[in-house]
């Protein structure tokens, strides 16, 4: 098992739970979060067993403040691009892994940590959560894809309003605007996601897993080559066992175990 420094990966059962880990500095990205975060991903990725993933930060406060503002005080322009290309990097990683990702947002997500919830496929706040991406204000832009993912998200108009802004937007707000798939009590925020990871991972995981890609994979493409993936995908799963199974299940009125293929 990998040893990490600044961040926790938990498995259990079927659900595999990431943990921010530097509740001193709010959970802020540096590089080390970054290169831990990836290695987490190799091994979530390389484990078929696991169906889903939960991110969130460690304490009561933060998700994630933000890249980490004190490592990159002192970049110049080409350690910059470079920061950003890590952070980009890592970030499609996760957006693309196989498995559904669901954010537990416990607290501020500003910067990066709106962009790391971003990457994810589905995001639970606790009501004390706060976003925003504040880079302007620091006299730079959105490094880990908020330029693209947050208006792919709200459209344009609404992404320059919160990136021009920099301002921070409350949880009623971004549940509003469709940020937030829900929002809870902060005690419950894990009984939440897990709740629902546990709801994700009781389906057929192949079929999960292509549900996923094929939406992803819709907004890069036009309908008619969206519409055509979908087909392609639809009639692929015909040749799985999970469908012999799902279907198998129905018509004889018990419930369907899955063995993911
Ligand atoms: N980077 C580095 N350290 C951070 C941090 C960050 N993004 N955010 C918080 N911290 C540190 C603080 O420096 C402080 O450490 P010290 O005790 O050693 O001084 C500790 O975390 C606690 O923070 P505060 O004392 O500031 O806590 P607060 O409750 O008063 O305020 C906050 C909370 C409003 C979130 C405030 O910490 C804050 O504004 N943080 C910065 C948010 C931000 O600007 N994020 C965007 C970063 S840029 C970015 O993300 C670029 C990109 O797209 C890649």
């Amino acid at each position: 098992m990998a040893k990490y420094k600044t961040i926790i990966l938990d498995v259990k059962d079927d659900i595999a739970t990431l943990t921010l880990n530097r509740p001193q500095a709010l959970n802020a990205l540096n590089t080390q979060v970054l290169l831990e975060i990836d290695q987490a991903i190799n091994v979530i990725s390389a484990n078929q067993a696991i169906k889903v993933v939960i991110v969130t930060g460690a304490g009561n406060k933060a998700f994630v403040a933000g890249a980490d503002i004190k490592e990159m005080a002192t970049k110049n322009a080409i350690e910059g691009q470079r920061f950003s290309e890590l952070g980009n990097r890592t970030f499609s990683k996760l957006a693309n892994l196989k498995q559904p990702v669901i954010a537990a947002v416990n607290g501020y997500a500003l910067g990066g940590g709106l962009e790391l919830a971003l990457a994810c496929d589905i995001r639970i706040a606790s009501t004390n959560a706060r976003i925003g991406q504040p880079e302007v204000g620091l006299g730079i832009i959105p490094g880990f894809g908020a330029t693209q993912r947050l208006s792919r998200a709200l459209g344009p108009a609404k992404a320059k309003e919160y990136i021009l802004t920099a301002r921070n937007v409350k949880v009623d707000e971004a549940l509003r605007v469709g940020l937030f798939n829900k929002v809870v009590e902060p005690e419950h925020l894990l009984d939440e996601a897990n709740q629902m990871a546990a709801q994700i991972a009781a389906n057929a995981p192949l079929a999960v897993q292509n549900a996923k890609a094929v939406i992803n994979e819709g907004f890069e493409i036009n309908l008619e080559q969206g519409l055509k993936l979908e087909e392609n995908t639809f009639g692929m799963l015909f040749a799985t066992n999970d469908q012999k199974e799902g279907m198998g299940a129905f018509t004889e009125k018990r419930k369907a175990v899955f063995a993911s293929r």
